[in-house]
């Protein structure tokens, strides 16, 4: 068989390890020849590939980021973008697709799939929001960047008396900015899924520094939307998904807490940092395993399936149920952190 593989999206560490997963066992087992495509959709559209070799994929198990490049690009948005993707998939006479992504790219590969395409998905995405797995590869990395950080921003918020206000990843889903919450010791936490009063967030800390703390470590997602619905500052430029860039919620938060507290605050805005740099043991053995599964899937022409995570075992799903709804966090997780609110 001739397998492609592509990586689409936001990058994020453990892309590596599916990528030489699926090529030391899809080659080196199953005697397939792997195909690489540049840019995600992009290098389909384009024709743009690289043969994918056990010994061009050796030594990549612990870097960041993809080999194969990424990009945000949906076939679906030009008119003849899918003409040309099947058009390539056909010049280069592959037999099944490997698309390791998140909520676009998979959501691209369940179309692709109701058009006859053979496909394995592969779930992707620090943000940890794809419903049909218990976890994305990435996400353990990017939470313990930002726990680290916060246990760097506690030094400068002791020693200075200060409010820090760290803005994390999370668009849609503040599982990021939960976990390091609750890792890093949050007062606050503001998610997208529990619109923020910024009143109510002031008194909280009012209420600590009145109990004596002198400091304060607040925790935002980016995606976090106050109550009245006017403070998450957006660039107002979309991508091919429709998806605005955000950042800046966090900058906004920490000036209104300082200008209605009287606290000295600083934001921090970690951003792609939490998606940089070498991935955790964790996401390095998710990321294998998914990559395993998903090329003994293609192998078995088992497909329009994505590879899951489900308790301790490696499952398949339908593509569809992997792109059907958005995971949000937990209000019983988000319930443990707030024990630790204020
Ligand atoms: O999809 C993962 C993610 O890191 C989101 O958390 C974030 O909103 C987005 O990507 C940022 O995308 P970009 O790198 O294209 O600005």
């Amino acid at each position: 068989m001739r397998i492609g593989v592509l990586t689409g999206g936001g990058d994020c560490p453990g892309l590596n390890a599916v990528i030489r997963a699926v090529v030391r066992k899809g080659e080196g087992q199953y005697g397939h020849n792997l195909v690489g495509f540049r840019h995600g959709w992009r290098g389909v559209i384009e024709m743009e590939t690289i043969d994918l070799t056990t010994a061009n994929t050796r030594g990549i198990l612990h870097r960041g980021g993809t080999i194969l490049g990424s990009s945000r690009t949906n076939p679906y948005k030009s008119d003849d973008g899918v003409a040309r993707v099947l058009d390539t998939l056909r010049r280069e006479r592959i037999d099944a697709l490997i698309p390791i992504g998140g909520e676009d790219t998979l959501g691209v590969a369940n179309k692709l799939a109701g058009d006859g395409v053979n496909l394995v998905g592969v779930p992707k995405t620090i943000d940890n929001d794809l419903s049909a797995t218990d976890f994305t590869f990435g996400f353990n990395t990017a939470v313990q960047i930002a726990t680290d950080a916060i246990d760097r921003l506690h030094t400068t918020a002791e020693s200075h008396d200060r409010v820090m206000v760290v803005e994390v990843m999370g668009r849609h889903a503040g599982w990021i900015a939960t976990y390091a919450g609750i890792a890093g010791g949050g007062d606050v936490i503001l998610i997208p899924e529990e619109p923020f009063d910024i009143a109510e967030v002031c008194s909280r800390l009012e209420h600590r520094h009145r109990r004596g703390a002198g400091f304060s470590i607040v925790i935002v997602a980016e995606g976090a939307v106050p109550a009245e619905g006017t403070m998450v500052l957006q660039s107002g430029e979309t991508d091919e998904f429709g998806h605005v860039r955000l950042g800046g919620v966090g900058t906004r938060v920490a000036e209104e807490i300082e200008r209605r507290t009287g606290f000295e605050t600083r934001p921090t805005i970690l951003g792609h940092v939490l998606r940089g740099g070498t991935p955790t043991a964790y996401d390095r053995v998710l990321a294998t395993r998914f990559g395993i599964e998903a090329i003994d899937a293609a192998h078995e022409g088992d497909f329009g399936k994505m590879v899951a995570l489900r308790g301790p075992e490696i499952i398949r799903v339908p593509l569809e149920e992997g792109v059907r709804e958005l995971k949000l966090v937990d209000p019983k997780l988000y319930d443990v952190a707030s024990v630790f609110f204020g």
